[in-house]
């Protein structure tokens, strides 16, 4: 399942972010690939402790820990700290990878398994050409390019790549998550479910069968999730 998540930043906190990730040191971005994913990676990173990293993550998580929807359709447990990347130039593109399965935090060695991936992106469409996020679904290819300060949720399992960025420049952010609902079946039938609930208490308000619903949603979250 792909989910759009429109304006998670506004566009006073893009234009911010991304005036300090234009004027930052860009590196090679095989710093933090897999040996597979490595030949297939051509485009430029953060350093994942320079300052600007730490400042724009902090934006983004608390973003995040406002945004419902990305709340409901993650059930985040533990979010690696977003990394950034520049597609541009020679560093253009990244071919078809999986991401690796975990991920650890650099000191303390806590593992995040990546159940959920996201980009963030920092351009807007106009601002570069190519540089879609291609993902391969159940569903089939899915092609992702979306404004700035719109993210995008699949699942971490997935095939996906960039493709080439042919012209300007495509910056974004991106990270894994553990969810606290681990199986796939049991997110999606949650997230489905809210939806409805915040559907219904809009259009009928809280009544009685409102409130249950609710109730049977919070149950099932309790028996499923692992905080
Ligand atoms: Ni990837």
């Amino acid at each position: 399942m792909l989910i759009h998540i429109p304006n998670v930043l506004n566009d006073e906190e893009v234009q911010r972010c991304k005036k300090m990730l234009v004027e930052s040191n860009w590196v090679d971005g095989n710093v933090t690939s897999g040996t597979q994913a490595a030949k297939m990676k051509r485009n430029l990173q953060l350093p994942e402790d320079c300052d600007e990293a730490i400042v724009i993550q902090k934006v983004i998580l608390d973003a995040l820990s406002k945004n419902g929807l990305f709340f409901s359709a993650a059930l985040p447990k533990k979010i690696f700290p977003p990394l950034f990347n520049c597609y541009t130039g020679e560093m253009n593109t990244f071919g078809n990878h999986v991401d690796n399965a975990i991920r650890t935090l650099r000191g303390g060695g806590k593992r995040v398994r990546s159940d959920l991936s996201f980009t963030l992106f920092f351009s807007n469409p106009d601002e570069y050409e190519g540089g879609e996020l291609v993902i391969e679904d159940t569903f089939g290819e899915q092609r992702v390019k979306l404004p700035a300060g719109d993210m995008i949720l699949y699942p971490s399992s997935s095939v996906h790549r960039v493709e080439p960025v042919t012209s300007g420049a495509r910056i974004c952010s991106f990270t894994w998550l553990e969810s606290m609902v681990r199986e796939v079946e049991k997110r999606r039938l949650l997230f489905d479910m809210d939806m409805s609930i915040i559907s219904l208490r809009e259009t009928i308000g809280d009544t009685e069968d409102s409130i249950r619903f609710t109730s049977c949603y919070h149950n099932l979250l309790r028996m499923w999730s692992d905080t």
